[in-house]
């Protein structure tokens, strides 16, 4: 008895198919006792005594216990109570067979039902607050435990919640066909001068600020002093008769181109239209034929010499020559004075 205590419901199961295979019903009967045996110590002392009461696990009518029958009958004992159960077996252990396909199928029926309705977050926070059912379980399960609150009552309960404060009072210039009093106006007035002033800064603020942003650009570009070329054409020597003072080139190229007599000879030269007393722009005066200088009145002859005012020396002259296409041409780069006997280089001047 101590072994068959011992031995699993496995062990029973796989004892007692053997047994029926074949058919010692000394041995099966034995074996097959055991098992309501080990069912019922599972459950009561009872029961745990059983097994010399189970021995003649026969039918009313005779006959041995099938496996089913005696399982079924194991599990309704453990159901209904081991202490009343285990009796019950003893007295009338052909009884429960029939009842035994039912008490198998209701918990797989729970079981089933469980599976196939999806459980929810929900089912299981209620089933968790809640303690009524460990464990998880169905959506209307959840649903019955957690007593939902139907939308109307739900409405309820909110306006119950939320308390509305009063509306303040409109005060006397926020009520319609209400005009303002004249500190009300003068508020006002002050307001709009102060935002005036505000607006002011501001658009001088910005006007500063693109300004400077101008000259930080501008900052970024090197300063190229754009100078005319210093070799330029003037024209055929025929454009220039004897005695005429061309001024056409005085404002783009600072020089005069003059057809006079020099020393007893025509020449056609290019006067520098720079006062030698300190840097002025001499004008042409062609009704007393002489450059005048407008700064402190020195006085030059046609042929650039200087006969009155401070000026200390002639005005100077630029290389002047023919070139290859037959025309005057002038290069600044060189300049000759008088004073320096640089008028006699035939570079300085042109023979007519
Ligand atoms: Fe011409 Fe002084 S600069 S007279």
């Amino acid at each position: 008895m101590a072994d068959m205590s011992k031995k699993s419901v496995a062990d029973i199961l796989a004892a007692a198919r053997k047994a029926d295979a074949k058919g010692d019903s000394a041995t099966a009967s034995a074996d097959v006792v055991s098992a309501p045996a080990e069912e019922a110590t599972e459950l009561t002392p009872d029961a745990v005594k059983a097994p010399a009461d189970l021995k003649p696990a026969t039918k009313p009518g005779g006959g041995r216990l099938s496996v089913a029958e005696m399982l079924a009958a194991a599990r309704a004992q453990k159901e209904g109570g081991a202490a009343a159960a285990a009796p019950k077996a003893k007295e009338k252990p052909a009884a429960k067979p029939a009842a035994a396909p039912a008490a198998k199928a209701a918990p797989k029926k729970e079981v089933a039902a469980a599976v196939a309705e999806p459980l929810d977050t929900q089912s299981i926070l209620a089933s968790a607050r809640k303690s009524t059912k460990p464990g998880p379980m169905t959506k209307a399960e959840a649903q019955s435990i957690g007593a939902p609150i139907a939308p109307a009552a739900k409405k309820a309960k909110a306006k119950e919640a939320i308390v509305v404060p009063p509306m303040p009072v409109k005060p006397a210039y926020a009520k319609p066909g209400a005009k303002p009093s004249k500190e009300e106006i003068f508020e006002r007035r002050v307001f709009i001068f102060g935002m005036s002033f505000l607006a002011i800064g501001f658009v001088g603020l910005a006007t500063t600020f693109a300004l400077w942003t101008l000259g930080t650009v501008r900052f970024m570009f090197p300063n190229i002093l754009r100078e005319p070329p210093s070799r330029f054409s003037v024209g055929t020597a025929d454009k220039f008769p004897p005695g005429q003072v061309e001024e056409r080139f005085k404002a783009q190229f600072g020089v005069w181109i003059v057809n006079t007599e020099y020393n007893g000879q025509q020449q056609i030269v290019a006067l520098k239209s720079v006062c030698t007393h300190l840097g002025c722009t001499p004008n042409w005066l062609e009704a007393e034929q002489k450059f005048k200088c407008p700064c402190h009145g020195s006085g030059f002859y046609k042929d650039g010499i200087n006969f009155e005012g401070p000026a200390p020396r002639p005005l100077e002259r630029y290389a002047i020559s023919i070139a290859s296409d037959g025309s005057i041409e002038v290069d600044k780069s060189k300049t000759f004075q008088e004073e320096m006997g640089a008028w006699n280089d035939p570079a300085s001047y042109i023979p007519v």
